[in-house]
């Protein structure tokens, strides 16, 4: 009798449910938000007052990134590296639990790109405006044009670049380990070149949603967009899976639409850590070690259960994790060259 109920509950294709609802549940941490770099510590902050509320992630990784764009001190937002010809053009994404998402790229002198991003989202049949129609949008859903002024360190550091003008766009290689702070005299040297927060977040509600943002590389050719703004490479977001996004090197992100593949890895069961190791390694594999060994990408990524990880391709990346109001840190990501 035993066996013959057996047999017709696999029939009905019940067995997985019979045997799994056995298993005790994974345990959740939530709220919980990471974002990319040493600058994720201040972003989180802000992240972590609403998501400690019981706010939605939305609005958590939109105010989080918004302390990145504000800094002067940072390669995020107007006071960042400007583009060969001399202007600061930004790039920015944002994406909610229902598969909302809006970006904007190439957008000049506008302080907070994610917000536009996510008028974009909300506001427009659209998913990405870019460059002149983007600024448009902005300033007609009442942005502040914002001068073109560069920022004096940014000022000091496209004059230094000037004297050589040589077209060689590096990212994300941090070269000077232990400390992350930024020093204009390390921009013009080449061991600064952060230019992205990357952030992700799950509520209290278990709803997880993220946020990408960044000036792009430094003293890059004008018109170059890189994967920031781009859903499924900067940033992607799956509410049944997990949430990920990108730093570093935009272009090589494209290539294997990196984040839609972290979140796709985490669907086949990965934790987020080996999901974002695998790929990076995807990266190496079409890149080639040499070559890979001249950039710089890093993941990182949650999953509904509240866990998390980073992964990159040599060492000196970072990402801060936060879950409750005392535990905001930096972790270093583990690097595979
Ligand atoms: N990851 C930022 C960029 O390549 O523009």
């Amino acid at each position: 009798m035993q066996r013959r109920k057996f047999i017709s509950l696999g029939s009905l294709g019940l067995s997985a449910f019979t045997f799994s609802s056995f298993k005790s549940p994974k345990a959740i941490r939530k709220p919980i938000v990471i974002s990319t770099w040493d600058a994720g510590i201040e972003a989180n902050k802000a992240a972590w007052k609403i998501l400690n509320n019981g706010g939605p992630a939305l609005d958590a990784v939109e105010q989080g990134v918004m302390v990145t764009e504000s800094s002067q001190n940072c390669c995020v937002g107007l006071g960042a590296n400007p583009d060969r010809d001399g202007f600061v053009t930004l790039d920015a994404s944002i994406m909610d639990h229902q598969f909302n998402c809006g970006s904007v790229a190439f957008l000049e002198r506008i302080k907070h790109p994610i917000s536009v991003a996510r008028r974009v989202m909300e506001k427009t049949p659209h998913v990405m405006l870019v460059g002149e129609g983007a600024q448009q949008f902005a300033v007609a859903e009442g942005f502040p044009l914002e001068s073109e002024q560069l920022s004096d360190d940014a000022k000091r550091a496209y004059e230094n670049w000037l004297k050589k003008s040589e077209y060689k766009p590096v990212i994300n290689i941090e070269r000077t380990k232990g400390n992350h702070s930024f020093a204009p005299s390390k921009l013009e040297s080449g061991e600064w070149n952060h230019d992205t927060i990357g952030m992700v977040a799950l509520d209290a509600h278990g709803n997880l949603s993220g946020s990408c943002t960044t000036s792009g590389q430094g003293f890059k050719m004008r018109g170059r967009v890189g994967d920031s703004p781009i859903i499924g490479a900067g940033l992607f977001v799956d509410n049944e899976v997990g949430a990920a996004t990108a730093t570093g090197q935009g272009e090589d992100v494209i290539r294997i639409s990196g984040s839609h593949l972290v979140v796709e890895f985490m669907r086949q069961g990965l934790h987020p850590e080996a999901a974002c190791k695998k790929a990076v390694e995807r990266i190496i594999k079409a890149k080639g070690i040499e070559k890979s060994k001249e950039i710089q990408v890093g993941f990182i990524a949650i999953n509904k259960q509240g866990e998390y990880g980073g992964y990159c391709i040599q060492k000196g990346f970072n990402f801060a994790v936060c879950y409750a109001d005392d535990q905001n840190f930096l972790e270093d990501g583990k690097f595979i060259l």
